[in-house]
């Protein structure tokens, strides 16, 4: 082409590399597992979603071939045209179950169940949402394509919450949508649900919608992965779950859960579902097959995942990195704070170079500076062998770049 509209392409890219803010991407080169293939290296991986170890379970596999074998490798279609098998219903019956709830919706992904139910909840001037502080892109996003008036209150800050909840209550909307994520992805801390749901239980027009994408699979009373929810005992009392079985699920796929009626309003309402086709089969028969998994086939799964969660943060804690962030974790998300973007991008590569570890960084402006880090994510499959590998790199590290 003779114009140079595109030149801005090039420009933004230079203006990132500048930046150190480029994502370069490494490549697996097999399955995401406990121990990874990645760019010709065998490394521990501890960085991945994938906390219960599902995502290369045989057992799921199994299903998946099943899937393929009894209803092909597509949809061929949206749910609400051609594209509604008898596994995507199945799915989403399944997960209503797990969840305790009367009925569960599934989307493409978690980010498209953010994306289109919250600007249908709350789509006009009259509305309000008020959204928790560091609540997921997803979220935010959502919010962003609906005309609802918006307010953000403090992290996990309950004068905040009430506070902002009077204010906006004067102005007398039509409804109030209270978003907050269950587990912080950065820091690995969760939401006061509890308390959440106190402050906005005396008004009558309040929504409350929580997001536990990292909570599903994790939380639950008696390690039941049922998520936080369940983990505050509030099930019926929180309206709107939404989760996704990208990460401890170990597939694919948003979901909402709530009452009948919810479900049927979203079914009719969410653009990103209704104009977007569903599932593979494959996806829907493996997904069923992790919540079997979690509930009765391997019911000390969740269980594993703790005890890895305990050992390792409680090793990481007695090294000499900063507490105060690590110690507020209470999820698999463990952040191991180096506090300085160039100390935290070092400490990956020599990681993988020096130790087979696969952890990448998050830097500023994904975190506040200083608080540079990398985020190890637990795994229920990784071994005690493979934990102390991780915490003997750690702790060697932070030697060798002075953290301590
Ligand atoms: C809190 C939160 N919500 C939503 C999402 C999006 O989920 P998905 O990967 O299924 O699109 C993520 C994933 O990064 C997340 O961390």
């Amino acid at each position: 082409m003779a114009n140079d509209s595109t030149k801005f392409l090039k420009d933004e890219m230079q203006e990132i590399r500048k930046a150190g803010r480029e994502w370069v991407h490494r490549i697996l080169e097999g399955p995401s597992d406990t121990v990874c293939r990645v760019e010709g290296k065998e490394v521990i991986m501890l960085c991945s979603n994938n906390y219960l170890g599902l995502s290369n379970h045989p057992k799921m596999k199994e299903a998946a071939i099943k899937a393929i074998q009894t209803h092909g490798v597509g949809s061929g279609s949206v749910r609400a045209i051609a594209g509604n098998m008898d596994l995507h219903e199945q799915w989403e019956k399944r997960l209503a179950k797990f969840k305790e709830q009367e009925a569960a919706f599934i989307t493409s992904a978690g980010f498209t169940a953010n994306q289109g139910v919250i600007q249908q909840l709350a789509p006009s001037t009259e509305d309000v949402i008020l959204s928790e502080e560091l609540n997921h892109g997803s979220i935010i996003d959502g919010v962003r394509i609906t005309k609802a008036q918006r307010a953000v209150y403090k992290h996990c800050d309950m004068n905040s919450l009430e506070n902002e909840m009077k204010k906006l209550a004067k102005k007398n909307p039509r409804r109030i949508l209270v978003i907050t994520d269950g587990v912080f992805s950065m820091d690995g801390d969760h939401a006061p649900l509890d308390q959440i749901y106190k402050v906005c239980e005396p008004y009558s027009n309040v929504i409350i919608y929580v997001d536990d994408a990292h909570g599903d699979g994790v939380l639950g009373r008696n390690y039941s992965g049922k998520g936080l929810v369940d983990h505050y005992n509030l099930q019926g009392k929180v309206h709107i779950e939404m989760g996704t079985f990208s990460k401890a699920f170990g597939t694919m796929g948003g979901s909402i859960v709530g009452s009948t009626e919810l479900i049927t309003w979203c079914r009719n309402k969410t653009r990103s579902y209704l104009l977007s086709a569903s599932h593979p089969p494959a996806t829907a028969a493996a997904s069923i097959k992790a919540l079997d998994i979690i509930e009765y086939e391997e019911p000390d799964l969740v269980k594993r995942l703790w005890e890895n969660i305990k050992y390792f943060k409680s090793r990481i804690l007695d090294m000499g990195y900063n507490h105060e962030i690590t110690a507020a974790s209470t999820t698999a998300i463990i952040p191991i704070i180096f506090g300085d973007p160039k100390k935290a991008k070092e400490a990956s590569d020599l990681l993988y170079r020096d130790y087979g570890i696969f952890a990448l960084p998050i830097v500023f402006p994904m975190v506040p500076s200083g608080l540079d880090r990398i985020r190890v994510q637990a795994n229920a499959a990784l071994t005690k062998e493979q934990l102390d590998t991780g915490l003997r790199a750690f702790e060697e590290l932070g030697k060798r770049l002075k953290v301590f």
